[in-house]
């Protein structure tokens, strides 16, 4: 259904069209721009030479389109946080969903953790969604503090390597 696929500088123009819309309003609050994309990509490419690893990064394709961005940070030896954008025009297709099984199974495989976390903006109930259906457990939430300097409620959930879902 859909794959993942190491990023190439030739995907900047699609990186902008995926961080735009919908997609930024409970993420980055701001569209990226063709500059901000070739930086995203460099850094990607130069955390993924780096020993340890400590950042996996995929482009998400449905067929030959790059639909979205997914990452793994290694947080501590063994814990790791997850997060992830599509765009817009491709939701509600179970592509992200999907896409987070595969990064579960990378985790818990070869970048050798044992527990994930992951967290979305309150008014964001579809990344709760794809969480609960990759197998985490809701496990509370934590105060974020936003730029305008109010404190946003951000729900939390994990999952732990070995525990059947
Ligand atoms: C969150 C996001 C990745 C979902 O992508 P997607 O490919 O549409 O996700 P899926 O199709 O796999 O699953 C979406 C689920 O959310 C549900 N959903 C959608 N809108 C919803 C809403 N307003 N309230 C509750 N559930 C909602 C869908 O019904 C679906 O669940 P279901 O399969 O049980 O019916 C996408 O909306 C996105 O990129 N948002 C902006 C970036 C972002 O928020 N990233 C997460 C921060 S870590």
């Amino acid at each position: 259904m859909v794959t993942l696929r190491a990023l190439t500088l030739d995907d900047a123009p699609a990186l902008t069209r995926i961080y735009s819309g919908a997609s930024i309003r409970h993420t980055t609050g701001k569209p990226l721009t063709i500059d901000q994309a070739h930086d995203k990509i460099r850094t990607v490419l130069a955390r993924a030479a780096e020993t340890p690893r400590a950042q996996w990064s995929w482009g998400i394709l449905h067929e030959d389109d790059l639909i979205g961005l997914i990452s793994l940070r290694r947080r501590t030896p063994a814990m790791g946080t997850i997060s992830y954008i599509l765009r817009e025009d491709s939701w509600g297709n179970g592509y992200a969903a999907h896409a987070a099984h595969h990064v579960v199974a990378v985790s818990f495989t070869t970048a050798g953790l044992n527990r994930l976390e992951a967290m979305h903006h309150p008014d964001n109930p579809a990344s709760g969604r794809v969480l609960i259906k990759a197998g985490f457990t809701h496990i509370g939430t934590s105060d974020r503090q936003t730029d305008g300097g109010t404190t946003v409620p951000y729900e939390m959930y994990a999952l732990q390597k070995g525990i059947p879902v």
